[in-house]
Parts: C-alpha cells; structure tokens; sequence
C-alpha cells in the first residue's frame, strides 16, 4: 500500500462489522474506506435501521459507492422498529442482537450472504470487539479475526485491569470511599489516575455486576483475535500500549481514522467531495440529518470566539443538567453552538427559558457537521462529553476542551485530557453553572489559556503527522494490511 500497489483482483475480502452505534460505526467505516482505497475487497455489515439512516444523508450513498471494492450490506438487530435504541437500551440491544445476528453473520462468511452477488467468500474479519460472538463464529468456520476497538486504549488497558482492581481493593466501591485516592494498579498512569477517573463501570458496589463480568468477558476474548486495532495513536498513548502490547498478540493503533482517511486519499488520489449547501461534509458518516447552517453562523463570528458544546450520539441529559449547562454558558458572556439531539434530554423538551434565550448567544442545532464545525476558526472551545472520536476530532483540529464526561471510557478520556495532554479542564463530577462558567472562561481566556492552546496546537501537528507516509499511524496501517493479508494464508488462528 505504501508503494501505491493494489491488491484488486486477488482474493482479500475483509468483512468489517461495527456495534451498531454512531460512535462505532463512524470509526469502523472510516476503516473500511481506508483499507478500500488500499486494494482490499471490503464488506461492511451494519443493521438494516443504521444502513437506512447512514445512506438517507445527502452526498454518503454517493461517496461510499466510489469506494472501488467497498460493498454494504445489512442483517436486523433484532429490536422492534419504534426502540429508541439509545444507551438506556444498551443491555436490551445487545441482547436481541447477540440472538439475531449470529445466523446471518455465519451466511455471510460461509456463502457471502443471502444476495449472492458474485463477491469472492469472506477471508478475514475486523469485529467491534463488543461483539463476543463475533469471534465464536469465525473461530468456528476458521476465518482469521481482528477485533476493533473504537474506546481509548487507556480505557481498554484499564479494562484489561479489572482483576487487579478487585484484588487490590479499589473495586468494588465501598460507601464513602475516597473518589480522590490515587489508582496504584493500572500501570503506565500510576502518577495521575485516582478512582474517581476510572471508567463509570468501575463505581459498582456490586462484585457481581453484570457490566463488570461483560467487560471481563471481552478482556478474556481480546487473546484469541490476530490482533486488536485501535482508533488510537502513539504519541497519544504510548504509555498504556506498551502494556497493552505484552497482554494481545498485536496491537494496531492507526488513529485518528479520519485524519488517516484523509491521507491515504491523497496518497492515492480519491480526494472526497461535498461540503456544500445541503451537502454533508465530505468524510460524513452521520446517522443523523447534520444541520449545515450553523457554518453560516459560525462564519459571522470572530476568530476562536465560541464555544461549541456537544455530548456526542448516546449520552442523555436530564432537565436540570441541561439548565446548570444553559446558565454556566450563558454567564461564561461567550457565544455558543451546542448540539441538542432530538432524543437527547430525558424528562421533556428544550426547557422555555432555553428555547426563548438561545437567539442572543447560541446557536442550537439537533446535530452538527463536527468534524468541520471544529476546524472552524470562530471555535475557541469544545465543550465535551469526552466521547473517544470527538476527543480525536478535537485534538486534530487543535481546539482545546471542557471535559464534562458521563459514563464509560469518557472518565478517564478526560483524565488524559487535562492531565496529560495538558489540553483542556476536566470537571467530571462537579458541573454545575458555577463549574461550567468557570471552567469555560478558563480556556477561552484564562490564565492557562495560552499553554492549553499551544499545546493543543502542538498534539494536532503532531496527529496529522501521525497520519502521512512514514508517520505512525500510516505505519500501523501497512502492517495491519500485510498482516490480514498473511492471515488468509493461515487459517489457524
Ligand atoms: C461512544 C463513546 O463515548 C466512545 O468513547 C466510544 O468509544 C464509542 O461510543 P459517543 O458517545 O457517541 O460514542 O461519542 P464519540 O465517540 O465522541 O462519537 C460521536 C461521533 O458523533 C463523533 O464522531 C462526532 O463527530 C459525531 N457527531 C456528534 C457529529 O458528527 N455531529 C454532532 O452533532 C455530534
């Protein structure tokens, strides 16, 4: 791939299947249009109600069809038509599709799937390492599989570390613990990790949690894959992937995707279009309608003027969070494009105060172009859940961050954020309007405002990097190729 050759015409076909939320499918297609691109015959499997939505997105079914060797196809998930399939349905989705999906998943590694098209039989797989019976299956018919990881390496280490939590104690959660006591046992973050920075997962009282035996499964599962790629980069987390790397066989962190995506279409000359009115933006992999006309407003305000607020695809907001948030912006005196999904507050609509206020200082938009909203010079701030992939846009785009993270990976995501990469506050546990205003005006313009852009600068030249020939990520991607392309070569795992 280096060298420019393709593969096409030889037997590659690599089937690709995401966990089917936004926050996995954007990375996993990333992937598939990359190694596309890159001469290997790509499936990507995604449920029938996300396949609908992605493609329903002007300009997506377009770009994804000139993907030379990129096919799409869909199984059901299992859930009736009217579940809102959010993260309050996290048990409930993985459930119906751990009994739908196998059978058709099995069809599609042994036949190519129901519509026969002709396309050569699957030789390897890339599964969203949520999927545990992804691995049983290709196990069983002998196809090679690589897992993908779409959450921080930092959180799959940690992950990977439960067992030594409980045996140390800091796990399970006792009544009043000390949420500040510093967390000796996840090696390589020993020097700024407290408790209280674990994933959400971790604050279980229960030994026997039914969330903790889950992640522990997927721990146990991560050594029977080739290998694990991750949405990540060395010079973001070197120091937990050399942990990581003496517990999988290999590891591939060829992140950020969407930076990388970006390269190798110019190394191979697809180059993506649109971006225009009603179009959206070139690299879009939206499951929702992006409102393009926050770019115009975005395009009448001043240079690193606003703060743009969002908390990603699953996260719920209750009523009075969205009011602490409201008031922190609106006091913090800077102008604001904030996210509001349809399905994003749990107990009622956009409240009377906000819906009538927000034409003086914001600007609210059921779903954002994100990846160009954040390269736009009129953003100063990110106000963010800490999701991985918007935390990858944001440092990529250079913008430093408020970290309001909410459940999962997104602790400790933030903990790296602030302490780490020295890009932005983390205020994780105490976001009331105080906090939000203060932690606000403290990187827009505060004392530490200067260090927290440049080094913010700094990460993002270093991920573009990361990306081109010869660079990390671009690196890790060549050896993931040649690996998968080895991997048909031997069907003994
Ligand atoms: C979740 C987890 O938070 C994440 O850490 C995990 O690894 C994957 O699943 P999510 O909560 O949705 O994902 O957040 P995030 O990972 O940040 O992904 C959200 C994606 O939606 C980003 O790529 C972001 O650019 C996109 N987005 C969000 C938009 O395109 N427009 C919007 O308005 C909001």
């Amino acid at each position: 791939m280096g060298s420019g050759q393709k593969t096409w015409g030889t037997p590659h076909h690599v089937l690709i299947f995401p966990f089917p939320f936004q926050g996995h499918i954007t990375p996993m297609l990333k992937l598939a249009e990359v190694l596309s691109l890159s001469g290997i015959r790509v499936t990507f499997l995604n449920t029938h109600h996300n396949h609908r939505r992605l493609l329903s997105s002007p300009g997506v079914g377009a770009r994804l069809a000139s993907r030379p060797g990129l096919r799409l196809r869909s199984i059901p998930d299992g859930l009736p038509e009217d579940n809102p399939r959010g993260l309050t349905e996290a048990t409930e989705i993985i459930a119906a599709f751990d009994a739908t999906a196998p059978p058709l998943y099995r069809d599609l590694l042994s036949s190519g799937g129901a519509d026969h098209d002709g396309a050569p039989p699957v030789t390897c797989v890339v599964a969203d390492g949520l999927l545990r019976f992804a691995v049983d299956v290709a196990e069983e018919m002998g196809v090679p599989i690589f897992a993908f990881r779409t959450c921080s390496s930092s959180s799959f280490w940690a992950f990977h570390c439960i067992p030594k939590l409980i045996e140390t104690g800091v796990m399970p959660f006792q009544d009043g613990c000390d949420l500040d006591e510093p967390v000796a046992c996840v090696l390589g973050t020993e020097s700024f990790l407290r408790r209280r920075d674990l994933p959400s997962f971790c604050r279980t009282k229960d030994s026997d949690d039914p969330n903790i035996r889950f992640l522990m499964d997927l721990t146990e599962n991560s050594t029977r894959y080739r290998g694990v790629v991750f949405n990540s980069a060395e010079f973001a987390e070197s120091i937990v992937l050399s942990h990581i790397r003496g517990k999988v066989r290999s590891t591939y962190p060829i992140g950020p995707l969407h930076g990388l995506l970006q390269a190798v279409e110019h190394s191979t000359g697809a180059v993506g279009d649109g971006g225009g009115d009603g179009i959206p933006s070139s690299d879009s992999t939206s499951l929702w309608q992006e409102d393009r006309a926050c770019m115009e407003w975005l395009d009448a305000r001043p240079t690193a003027s606003v703060v743009y607020v969002s908390f990603g695809s699953v996260v719920p907001l209750g009523k009075e969070q969205l009011l602490e948030l409201w008031h922190g912006l609106v006091n913090s005196g800077y102008h604001f494009l904030w996210v509001v999904r349809p399905d994003m507050i749990v107990d009622g609509g956009v409240p009377a105060v906000v819906a009538a206020g927000r034409e003086e200082r914001g600007f609210l938009a059921e779903w954002a172009p994100q990846q160009e909203v954040l390269g736009h010079p009129a953003v100063g701030c990110f106000l963010t859940h800490s999701g991985w992939n918007s935390t990858l846009e944001g440092m990529w785009a250079g913008v430093p961050m408020v970290c309001w993270p909410f459940v999962s990976d997104q602790l400790i995501t933030s903990r790296f954020v602030s302490e780490v990469w020295r890009i932005g506050v983390d205020i994780k546990d105490t976001c009331d309007r105080a906090v939000v205003e203060k932690a606000v005006r403290e990187v827009m313009a505060g004392e530490r405002s200067a260090q927290m852009r440049a080094a913010a600068a700094s990460i993002s030249k270093t991920a573009r990097e990361s990306v081109e020939v010869g660079g990390s990520a671009f690196k890790n991607l060549e050896r993931l190729i040649r690996d998968i392309i080895k991997s048909i070569n031997s069907s003994t795992p």
